[in-house]
């Protein structure tokens, strides 16, 4: 377990769901939870006032530079460096009438622009500004959660055009931190996670069809990647994982 993890997108989804996992696994663990509004992040807030010893709750939105920094000062100030980041904060639909496209016709700047904005450089501004802060010395892990719909070589059924090169394109910069980090950070494993399909916001209005024997609570999703997290291999670097610890493909 590490000593100490920041998870980024803690306001609810998998993100919460990791904060509770890692506060219940490890008695001494110190975990830094962000999300873009604390103040509306109500269960969050809960969770960090009963155990404020061991959880500090900050500001952060993957879009505002600012904030990325304001969260590296008070991280820095803190003293302990950074053992885990998760990058979970990610878009599929929003209240705002961002919709995964169907078809062609359904494409737009600005939609491609919103996914590739929150899932593909949200994720990579985070691990700019925090990796001066993390462990050189000793293990130290980037886990960015992807999806297998940026899978290339798994792209059966098309569609979701912005999504799906959003999270393809976080991949690529996943695989090319896990080069350059290799150097400054001897020890560092950057992965993919592919948390199989959860039981979110993001996937409700998708989630009808699935098998509810493969929908997930995102507690069960937490604890099955916090498990691949745990076992992965300095040579597994730049790769993507999915729940059960399989390879996805690119
Ligand atoms: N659920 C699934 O089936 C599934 C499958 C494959 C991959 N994933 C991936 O897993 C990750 C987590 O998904 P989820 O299902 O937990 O989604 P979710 O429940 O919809 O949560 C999305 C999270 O992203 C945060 N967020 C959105 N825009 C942000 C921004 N600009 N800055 C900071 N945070 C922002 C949200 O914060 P607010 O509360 O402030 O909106 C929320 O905490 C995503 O990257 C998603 O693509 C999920």
């Amino acid at each position: 377990m590490p000593d100490v993890a920041l998870v980024q997108g803690a306001s609810r989804g998998l993100g919460l769901a990791f904060v509770r996992r890692l506060i219940l696994q490890s008695a001494s663990s110190r975990v830094i939870a962000t999300c873009r509004d604390p103040n509306s992040a109500l269960v969050l807030r809960e969770l960090a006032e009963l155990h404020s010893e061991r959880v500090t709750l900050l500001r952060l939105d993957v879009t505002d530079i600012a904030s990325l920094q304001a969260v590296a000062a008070t991280v820095s100030a803190l003293g302990s460096p950074i053992d885990l980041i998760i990058n979970c904060a990610g878009v599929l639909h929003s209240p705002e009438g961002l919709r995964p496209e169907k078809r062609l016709q359904d494409v737009s700047v600005d939609s491609l622009e919103e996914y590739f904005r929150i899932n593909t450089i949200g994720p990579l501004m985070v691990i700019k500004h925090l990796v001066p802060l993390m462990t050189k010395r000793r293990r130290a892990i980037i886990a960015n959660l992807s999806a297998r719909v940026g899978s290339i070589g798994d792209n059966r059924l098309g569609g979701w055009y912005g999504y799906r090169a959003s999270k393809s394109a976080q991949n690529m910069i996943t695989k090319t931190l896990s080069i350059e980090l290799k150097r400054t950070h001897p020890e560092m494993i950057c992965v993919g996670l592919h948390p199989g399909t959860v039981a979110t916001e993001l996937s409700a209005p998708f989630s009808s069809r699935v098998d509810p024997a493969k929908l997930f609570s995102p507690e069960e999703a937490a604890t099955k990647l916090l498990a691949v997290i745990e076992k992965l291999k300095p040579e597994e670097t730049g790769k993507v994982f999915a729940h059960d610890g399989t390879e996805v493909p690119w």
